[in-house]
């Protein structure tokens, strides 16, 4: 049971709401649509109708997804949401969805049609609004649609594909078979665009600035004169957190930056110095032994977490009891820590510690969120409305867990000073070499895995060291980064030479998916 709540901010915003199929590319969707300056939201399949109908979507987007609609459980919509009135997309499955609730027919391809394909389509749709008779699409689909539903016509085929898009005008419902949200597709978020825009009948009033004003705004009512306090970890999302709320109430916002003795080398004392002057109250706790001795012997990852955002909650609180009364916790959640998380109906990976490794009882009356429901790139726009520096904005991200879940299995203090050493030179080397921009991430892992080795003519038996550097916009899937080899022979060979206890380098080329970008 969750004893806490999350402030609900306001929103007029208009809405696109897209229901979640468990298709892979629903968080491409969102952003799609955020692009065109319309807000989105996903939701899981299965919302309510009466959910809907409050949120008062313009639009609504069904996702891909990987079932049939003929499959036992497969996932379903309330069919009322066509009677609405509202315009509906069906991407990939949600086509077949569409097409199998209003009475048309599904069929299975003897073979599954995956990667781009030449789409013929008919321009005079508004939702090709724009485009020449053929474009390239990717398409990823084993059924397809074999009769359209009564009141639809055909606006798209493909050689192995006879409905590969299908409108019906009158209602507003259209439907395609391939995904327009990947860039495989060529001006797939012009699709969006005119659904969002020709169909839906958007304006375009989702904009950073004005998101910035209203949020200070709605947080200014709803705190009001009492007292908040922020976890800073000195992190984008935490920094832009924080300034939102200082410009919101002031004085009254204490932030706390706890020092968990799992940062990188020299991090606290580089955090401290870029808020330590400003006027966010800022306070360092150090808890480095306190987080250690709890750690201790704990291996499994998923418990790593557990304990360290458990342990975070119990310092605040402390430091709160300090201050007097205080009300509101303050967290720079964002929305890819929601939705990785599992509270959607997604698959959950990982428990990014702002959300899921949270324990059931929180002794504040309130969590304050205000970035929940952003993307990343749109905390770094926001970052920039409130005034953080360029540098910070742009800072690679840092879990909360920190090098906890870099050194795989149990953690000493040893372990945590050899790992921050190799890091640092990891770090310095790319910057040195220019490329600290076009990485994303990039950050070594102690492996607990020991080879032996030879230096000078001793023997040794000591850890191995990887490198993870990986390309990426957000976060959710990731290309390793081809790092030139000279700097990784560099970097290799100062490590093993400045860094006691490390023998052996060694680079993870693997990209995400089918592995995560951190090892744990
Ligand atoms: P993965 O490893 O899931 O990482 O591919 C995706 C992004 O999330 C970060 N990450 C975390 N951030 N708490 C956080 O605040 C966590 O427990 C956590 N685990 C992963 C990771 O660094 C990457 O940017």
């Amino acid at each position: 049971m969750i004893f806490y709540h999350t402030i609900c901010l306001m929103k007029e915003s208009e809405l696109i709401l897209i229901l979640d199929f468990y298709g892979q590319y629903n968080q491409l969707i969102a952003r799609r649509v955020r692009e065109c300056n319309v807000y989105s939201e996903i939701v899981p399949f299965n919302t309510p109708i009466e959910k809907i109908k409050e949120k008062n979507p313009k639009g609504i987007i069904f996702t891909g997804g990987p079932a049939s609609v003929y499959a036992e459980n497969a996932p379903m919509c309330d069919k009322e949401v066509f009677n609405l009135g509202i315009p509906i997309l069906g991407i990939c499955y949600g086509m077949q969805l569409m097409t199998y609730s209003l009475g048309g027919k599904v069929r299975r391809a003897e073979k599954r049609e995956y990667g781009t394909t030449e789409v013929s389509i008919d321009s005079t749709s508004k939702l090709f609004k724009g485009f020449e008779d053929k474009n390239i699409c990717l398409m990823s689909h084993t059924d397809f649609v074999d009769s359209l539903p009564e009141g639809f016509e055909n606006i798209g085929k493909t050689d192995n594909c006879p409905n590969a898009a299908m409108q019906n005008v009158q209602k507003n419902f259209y439907g395609i078979q391939f995904h327009p949200e990947v860039n495989h597709t060529n001006r797939g978020t012009e699709i969006i665009k005119n659904f969002v825009y020709n169909i839906c009948g958007c304006h375009g009033d989702w904009k950073m600035s004005s998101f910035v004003q209203d949020t200070i705004k709605s947080l200014k009512e709803k705190i009001g004169d009492k007292k908040a306090l922020c976890a800073l970890s000195g992190g984008v999302d935490s920094s832009v957190a924080a300034m939102i709320l200082s410009k919101a109430i002031g004085k009254n916002l204490t932030c706390i930056f706890v020092d968990h003795g799992l940062l990188r080398k020299n991090e606290a004392e580089e955090v401290s110095d870029v808020f330590g002057n400003s006027e966010l109250n800022f306070i360092k706790v150090d808890a480095r032994s306190r987080f250690l001795n709890k750690l201790a012997n704990v291996e499994n990852p998923e418990e790593k977490r557990k304990i360290i955002g458990e342990e975070f909650i119990r310092v605040f609180e402390e430091e709160a009891k300090k201050i007097g009364t205080v009300d509101f916790l303050v967290q720079g959640t964002i929305y890819p820590d929601v939705i990785e998380s599992g509270v959607g109906v997604g698959a959950k990976i990982k428990s990014h510690h702002n959300v899921g490794g949270l324990p059931d009882y929180v002794d504040f009356k309130e969590i304050v969120e205000p970035l929940r429901d952003l993307f990343k790139d749109e905390v770094r726009q926001a970052g920039l409305e409130v005034g953080l520096p360029e540098k910070l904005v742009y800072r690679q991200p840092f879990p909360g867990p920190g090098l906890a879940i870099r050194i795989i299995g149990n953690i000493t203090p040893e372990k945590v000073q050899i790992l921050q050493d190799a890091d640092y030179i990891f770090r310095e080397e790319i910057a040195k070499a220019g490329l600290d921009k076009s990485i994303n991430q990039y950050f070594a892992v102690l492996t607990n895995l020991r080879s032996v080795g030879v230096m000078g003519d001793e023997r040794t038996y000591d850890y191995t060291l990887a490198l993870r550097a990986v390309e990426t916009t957000d976060f959710m899937t990731a290309n390793f980064s081809k790092i030139p080899y000279e700097i990784l022979e560099k970097t290799s060979s100062r490590i093993v030479n400045e860094v006691k206890h490390i023998n052996r380098v060694v680079y993870d080329i693997t990209s995400k998916p089918p592995a995560t970008i951190e090892w744990e």
